[in-house]
Order: C-alpha cells, then sequence, then structure tokens
C-alpha cells in the first residue's frame, strides 16, 4: 500500500495531484487544438442523435451527480439543448417522463452504483437512448449503457471523488462542444478557443498546487470549526457543493453549498463570526454579484476564504483569506476552482485526525440501495 500511495500519505492526496495528468489523459487522442480536432470515439455513431434530440436527461449519485450538474450548464450553455440533472435514487422511485428520443447521460466513476444502474435500466425500457460516463472500463453501468465515453481518471482508491470528478468534468466538456459544432450552436472562433483553452487546464491545475502551503495555513485555523458555508453561481454553483460534500464527508464538519443569491432566502441566517463561508468568486459573469453576496456575509461578521481570479485586486481587501486559481474560459472554470476545496477539505481532515481515505460510513461503491 505505500508502494501504491507513491510517497503521499493518503491516496487522496495523491490522486488530487493526479489531476494534471488524469484530465490531460481524458482528453488524450480526442482533442487536438492544432488542427481543431475533437472526436469522442464512443460518441460518433450518437452525436446526430444528440443533436436532434430536445432533452437530455443526466443520472448520477453524489460527486457524478455534481458533474452532471455543471454538464447542465455547459449543454444549456454551448449546444442549446434543455438538461435535466437527476439523483438517480429519486429517477429510478419516480414516474419519470421519457419519450423515445430522450438521451439520459448516467455519470458514474465506479459504475456500479445500485441506484444509477436501476434509473439506467427504468430509462431503457422507456426506450430512451443511454449514454455512459464512468471510469471503470467493463463495469456494470458500462456495460448496461448504449455507448460511452471512459473518463480515464485512473483507479481512484480514496472514498472521496476527486480526480474522477474533473475527469468526468472534462469529459462532459468535450461532448459538450462536440455537439455545439454538430448543431451550429458555437461559432467557429468560440470553437477554437475553447479547445485551445482546455489544453493549457492540466498547467492551470499545476498552478493552483503552488498554493497548497497557504491552503493548508487555512485548513489550520479552521480545523475545529463546526460549521461552514460553500456559496457559488454559475459554473461555480456545482463546485460549491462539491466542496461542502467533500468537507463532510471526510472531516465529519457539517457544511452546505449553496447557490450564493439563495443565501438570503434562508442560510444567511446562519451568518456570525463563528461562521466560515468560502466564496467561489472567480472573474466571470456573474463576479459583480457575488462581490455584493460578499459584503452581505461580510457585514453580519462571517469569516470568508474567497477562491478569486489571479490578479483580483478588489475581493482581497474584503474577505478573511484568499486563494488564488488562473483565470480561464467561464465554462472551463470548474476544473480549476473545485482544486483549492479538495485541497482544502483534504488537510482540515487530516488535522482533526480523520481517517481520510476510508471515512466512517461510507463505501467506495454503493451497490445497495
Ligand atoms: C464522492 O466523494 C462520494 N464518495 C460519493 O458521493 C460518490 O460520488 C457517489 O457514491 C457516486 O459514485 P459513482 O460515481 O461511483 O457512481
Amino acid at each position: 500500500e505505500t508502494i501504491e500511495k507513491g510517497g503521499y500519505d493518503h491516496f487522496m492526496i495523491k490522486e488530487i495531484f493526479e489531476q494534471p495528468r488524469s484530465i490531460a489523459d481524458s482528453m488524450r487522442g480526442r482533442l487536438r487544438a492544432d488542427d481543431a480536432h475533437l472526436q469522442l470515439g464512443g460518441l460518433n455513431d450518437y452525436l446526430d442523435k444528440l443533436a436532434q434530440s430536445d432533452r437530455v436527461v443526466i443520472v448520477g449519485c453524489g460527486t457524478s451527480w455534481h458533474a452532471g450538474l455543471v454538464a447542465e450548464y455547459l449543454f444549456e450553455e454551448l449546444a442549446r439543448i434543455n438538461v435535466e440533472v437527476e439523483y438517480a435514487s429519486e429517477f429510478r422511485y419516480r414516474n419519470p417522463v421519457i419519450k423515445e428520443n430522450d438521451i439520459v447521460i448516467a455519470i458514474s466513476q465506479s459504475g456500479e452504483t445500485a441506484d444509477t444502474l436501476a434509473a439506467i435500466e427504468l430509462a431503457k425500457s422507456k426506450g430512451a437512448t443511454i449514454f455512459g460516463v464512468c471510469n471503470v472500463v467493463g463495469s456494470s453501468i458500462a456495460r448496461a449503457t448504449h455507448a460511452g465515453a471512459y473518463t480515464h481518471a485512473g483507479p481512484e482508491i480514496g472514498v472521496a471523488s476527486t480526480k474522477a470528478f474533473t475527469a468526468q468534468v472534462t469529459v462532459l466538456t468535450l461532448m459538450a462542444i462536440a455537439l455545439a459544432k454538430r448543431k451550429g450552436t458555437i461559432s467557429e472562433e468560440t470553437y477554437r478557443q475553447l479547445l485551445i483553452e482546455l489544453e493549457t487546464i492540466p498547467a492551470k491545475v499545476e498552478k493552483v498546487f503552488e498554493n497548497a502551503a497557504k491552503i493548508k495555513e487555512i485548513a489550520f485555523i479552521f480545523t475545529y470549526a463546526r460549521n461552514f458555508i460553500y456559496l457559488g453561481r454559475g459554473f461555480n454553483f456545482p463546485v460549491a457543493l462539491e466542496g461542502a460534500l467533500k468537507l463532510k464527508e471526510i472531516s465529519y464538519i457539517h457544511a452546505e453549498g449553496y447557490p450564493a443569491a439563495e443565501m438570503k432566502h434562508g442560510p444567511i441566517a446562519l451568518i456570525d463570526e463563528d461562521m466560515p463561508v468560502v466564496f467561489l468568486a472567480t472573474k466571470d459573469s456573474s463576479y459583480e454579484k457575488i462581490v455584493s453576496n460578499i459584503q452581505e456575509v461580510k457585514a453580519r461578521k462571517g469569516r470568508v476564504i474567497a477562491i478569486v481570479t489571479e490578479g483580483d485586486t478588489l475581493i482581497p481587501g474584503m474577505v478573511d483569506f484568499v486563494i488564488e486559481v488562473p483565470d480561464t474560459h467561464e465554462i472551463l472554470t470548474p476544473l480549476v476552482s473545485v482544486i483549492p476545496l479538495q485541497l482544502l477539505s483534504y488537510y482540515i481532515a487530516v488535522m482533526r485526525g480523520r481517517n481520510v481515505d476510508q471515512p466512517r460510513n461510507l463505501a467506495k461503491s454503493v451497490t445497495v440501495e
């Protein structure tokens, strides 16, 4: 096991640091910005069907569901297609309206999650075409789907999913761009720009690691916090949910993720000087709005940790701590903004003496209903 951890203390931190490679591996052979090449082998025969379809239903659980939420923003923004994201466990026990030209995308790292598998069988019985985004080759979900794309993240051992999430988001981004190109919903210029920018993501993730020591210091300060709130908007909203899930599952600190604008509809009542609030505040189309959300929290003495874009000069003067991430295209933001949240939860859990790789009550793949 020591050898498998490659010199790291835990699988989770090894897997966090593997992300520049696992993201690159998930793009390898599929994307070449030089000659504007983008092709997902498994999608070839289905791209037309997807382009003609009125809606896509995405099913998954936990972190995979969060990747599905990112995909909702991606598919709607780029390919102008209706997307619904469903918890597999709810979807399967409802009587969902599925039509024959609906496409269902099932997302699963392990490919063995019982609820996701059951959701696939239900959608199949109603005539939908099922597309899988799985990490484990030959897994039950990979076999149950009509077609799919593997994520090539490599084995993920830590119960808390890290590199599988960024690999899922990478593959879903490629799918959304390929579909948008086919539908003609993005310009040739945007298409090329996105491919070029995607190729820079592994290096940008690497750059986030330069902040590891700073994130560790912040983790030390908040080791014994009892609650955390994570807030984000747009593409960063699913990242807020993912950050909160990471923290609660390995450190056992209660954490909530919310869309930042929802705060005023309830969670703002929780804010006081003992409440750490993590803001996803990168320079994107909701930046101004996020800045006012930060002001609302600071006015109530909340302690703010902000994930900001490199070179931001406004937010550092307003908050308690900042962690910088490199600038990227707005739709690719989750791939860099989630990294500091993974590190923050990891360091807090280690400082609390938790069993990071195998947290209590959790299994790596949930094969029971
Ligand atoms: C993530 O950190 C969790 N351990 C969990 O939510 C996980 O993402 C979920 O059980 C889904 O697993 P899957 O991707 O293997 O289907």
